[in-house]
């Protein structure tokens, strides 16, 4: 698909179909002079006799007789809860519909979707959701062949060309990144292993140069004395391994770390999980498929800060030398853990990775990671949970989701909390108690943390969607770059 960007208003006549944006107060100005004045009036009239409602999901399109092209109304809802999740939305929705007919040119008007003024931000966003709704899980035979050859955007005002396709990369950066993260979560778990995660990274750096690959395999981790990590691993056949993923373009600049969570299948291991869904378990490695998108995102755009990407993968099965309930394991840190649920495997495989990551100095670190059930209860399938030590870094994080519409919701890291960790065989146990349990297990992420500034996403009810559209979200990678580019 190529893209375009015009300031010419007769390009609309060029193309198959043009798209308008209305807002639920159905004002019109901004495509006046855009169409003829039988055009508006047909417009006028639809709105009414169809009772075209502007909200978010109402489409209409209508024969512009005159040019002998379409125009498709879609809604945009109320304009005070306009942002860029309806945008996201509504093009990614419209789009897919668009790809099964056989149209080969779409235009589009971009002046009523800027409403904070920010018009590369906006665009770029345009830019990437219409990237993203291309996407299709490539082991199914059928493929996503759309028709549609260009896509114009169109607007009064200027970009300069070199700004477009500068803007253009970026975006393409952003949705390659996003439909990597996607792949590797719908992947099967049979598949795609920790070797299979390892080996997609180096693949992936063979492709970018300035990217470093370190693999951080069993033996070494025994080396460093990661007991948390392998005594997750060690109850499947699948080697674990950590990977370490340095795009660091700048002289001594401390990096951003970001680290993510990739059992490649979590059974639940000794605490077996029930049977039902259990299928979905393969996405439990999504944290890390999220970091090695960010990571090809800042590697394709060039981006000039440092950021390391750390994913901690293993498989978590029972067997006969899986942990039990009740052992005792040493972390890197020093800390003694009592494994009192194999099921919470999660933060033992990250509070390693965690203490490895810090030998970089991290400016920041931000662990992602489908860490508890607990989450999605308390949150639901929207927000991202957010936890943190540093409540700065949470604002950050926070105006990244707004801006992103990739939304996170803070919760609290009382010290209470942490009194659930004691136990009277280690120095703190794996689980809480029965109520909480998103934030206990926060809690025993920030004990391995100490004055780095640290925050943790909990992406249970956001990696993935169930139902009709099942399938891995992406998520949040967007947030994530978003969060890179502007600290
Ligand atoms: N990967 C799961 C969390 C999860 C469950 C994410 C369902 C999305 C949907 C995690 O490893 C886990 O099993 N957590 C346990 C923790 C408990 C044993 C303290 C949970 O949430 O039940
Ligand atoms: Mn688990
Ligand atoms: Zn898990």
């Amino acid at each position: 698909m190529e893209y375009k960007y015009s300031n010419d208003q007769r390009i609309l006549t060029k193309h198959d179909v043009h798209l308008v944006g209305l807002f639920s107060d159905k004002k019109l100005s901004h495509i006046e002079g855009l169409v003829s004045k039988e055009t508006l009036d047909n417009i006028k009239r639809i709105i009414k006799t169809c009772n075209f409602s502007g909200k978010v999901n109402d489409h209409r399109t209508i024969d512009d007789f005159k040019s002998k092209k379409q125009l498709l109304l879609f809604g945009l809802g109320e304009k005070k809860k306009y942002g860029p999740l309806v945008i996201k939305k509504t093009l990614v929705q419209i789009f897919k519909k668009l790809m099964q007919t056989n149209m080969s040119s779409v235009s589009i008007s971009l002046d009523n979707l800027i409403t904070n003024g920010k018009n590369e931000v906006t665009l770029e966003m345009i830019l990437s959701s219409i990237e993203n709704s291309r996407y299709v899980y490539k082991f199914k035979t059928e493929k996503n062949q759309t028709k549609i050859k260009t896509v114009s955007i169109l607007s009064k005002k200027e970009v300069s060309s070199k700004n477009f396709s500068q803007i253009l990369k970026t975006s393409l950066a952003i949705s390659n990144g996003i439909s990597l993260a996607k792949e590797l979560g719908n992947t099967p778990p049979n598949i795609c292993t920790p070797t299979f995660l390892a080996s997609s990274i180096k693949k992936m750096k063979s492709k970018h140069k300035s990217l470093k690959v370190k693999v951080i395999d069993e033996p070494e981790m025994k080396r460093l004395g990661m007991g948390a990590f392998l005594s997750v691993s060690k109850g499947s056949k699948q080697p674990g391994k950590i990977v370490i993923i340095e795009h660091m373009p700048i002289k001594s600049q401390n990096p951003i770390v970001i680290v993510g969570k990739g059992i490649t299948f979590d059974t639940g291991g000794i605490s077996l999980k029930p049977s039902p869904n259990m299928d979905e378990m393969k996405y439990d490695m999504s944290g890390a498929g999220s970091v090695i998108g960010v990571m090809k995102a800042c590697a394709e755009m060039n981006l000039k800060k440092n950021v390391v990407g750390v994913i901690t993968s293993a498989e978590n099965m029972p067997g006969s030398q899986a942990s039990r309930p009740g052992d005792v394991v040493q972390t890197m840190s020093g800390l003694k853990v009592e494994i009192l649920n194999t099921d919470a495997e999660g933060r033992l495989v990250l509070c390693d990775a965690i203490t490895y990551a810090k030998k970089y100095k991290p400016k920041y670190l931000i662990d992602i990671a489908t860490l508890t059930g607990a989450c999605l209860v308390g949150l639901g399938k929207y927000p991202s949970g957010l936890f943190t030590n540093n409540q700065t870094l949470a604002n950050k994080i926070m105006a990244s989701g707004d801006r992103t519409g990739d939304r996170v919701w803070q919760l609290p890291l009382y010290d209470d909390y942490f009194d659930e960790l004691k136990t009277n065989f280690a120095d703190i146990q794996n689980i809480g108690g029965r109520y909480g349990g998103a934030i206990t297990a926060a809690a025993f992420l920030a004990k391995f943390t100490q004055d780095i500034k640290w925050a943790h996403l909990d992406i249970a009810g956001t990696a993935w969607e169930v139902g009709p559209n099942k399938g891995s979200t992406g998520r949040p990678v967007d947030l994530l770059i978003d969060f890179i580019r502007s600290n």
